[in-house]
């Protein structure tokens, strides 16, 4: 199990991904992937990639996105989940977003990946010279605040999060 850079050489097993998120509940948080079109990645999977790649840069992002490197979990040849570093802190990423945000698919998830994705995303974040961690989730998303916790997560505080209606945990995880 390791994290790599987007590749076209995980089209099969990230367009099956793809498909779990489009027939997840309705309840469900809604995912970027959930609105990609299969039809679009199976035509031209190199450009996605090129794209999720070029976030390292700050290209092809949403207006006041910092650049941020995107690794993705494989496992046994397969795509798991991907964690995206954030390079450096807003005002918003400090109080809501986090430096760090991962996601694993849906037909992987309860297995033990959440954990490791981000005690590898925490390894990534290290090199990049990220040596104190902001990170959030949630008030109701359990098994992404164990997941917190068990990799270092000291809690700061909780505040609403008028965008959503739910409150959100705030840790902080040293990482030197
Ligand atoms: C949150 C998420 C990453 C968890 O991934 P996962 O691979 O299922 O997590 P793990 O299997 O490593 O489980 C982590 C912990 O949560 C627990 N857990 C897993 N699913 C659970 C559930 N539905 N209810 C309660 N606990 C649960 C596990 O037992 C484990 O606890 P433990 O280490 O004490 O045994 C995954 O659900 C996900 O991608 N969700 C959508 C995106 C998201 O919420 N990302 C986080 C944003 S802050």
């Amino acid at each position: 199990m390791e994290l790599v850079e987007p590749s076209v050489e995980y089209k099969d097993s990230f367009i099956e991904a793809v498909k779990e998120y489009k027939s997840e509940a309705e309840s469900e948080p809604i995912r970027s992937y959930r609105n990609l079109s299969i039809q679009g990645l199976e035509a031209d999977f190199e450009s996605f990639v090129e794209r999720e790649r070029s976030h390292a840069e700050g290209k092809n992002q949403q207006e006041g996105y910092v650049p941020q490197t995107e690794f993705w979990l494989v496992d046994g040849g397969e795509y798991i989940g991907h964690v995206r570093v954030r390079q450096r802190l807003t005002e918003h990423l400090l109080q809501i977003g986090g430096h760090i945000g991962y996601d694993i698919r849906p037909g992987k998830r309860g297995k033990g990946y959440g954990n490791k994705i981000l005690a590898l995303g925490l390894q990534k974040a290290r090199e990049m010279g990220i040596e104190k961690v902001r990170i959030t989730c949630d008030v109701d998303n359990v098994p992404s605040r164990k997941i917190i916790e068990k990799n270092g997560g000291v809690l700061d505080s909780e505040i609403p999060n008028p965008e959503t209606g739910v409150n959100k945990a705030r840790f902080w995880i040293e990482n030197k």
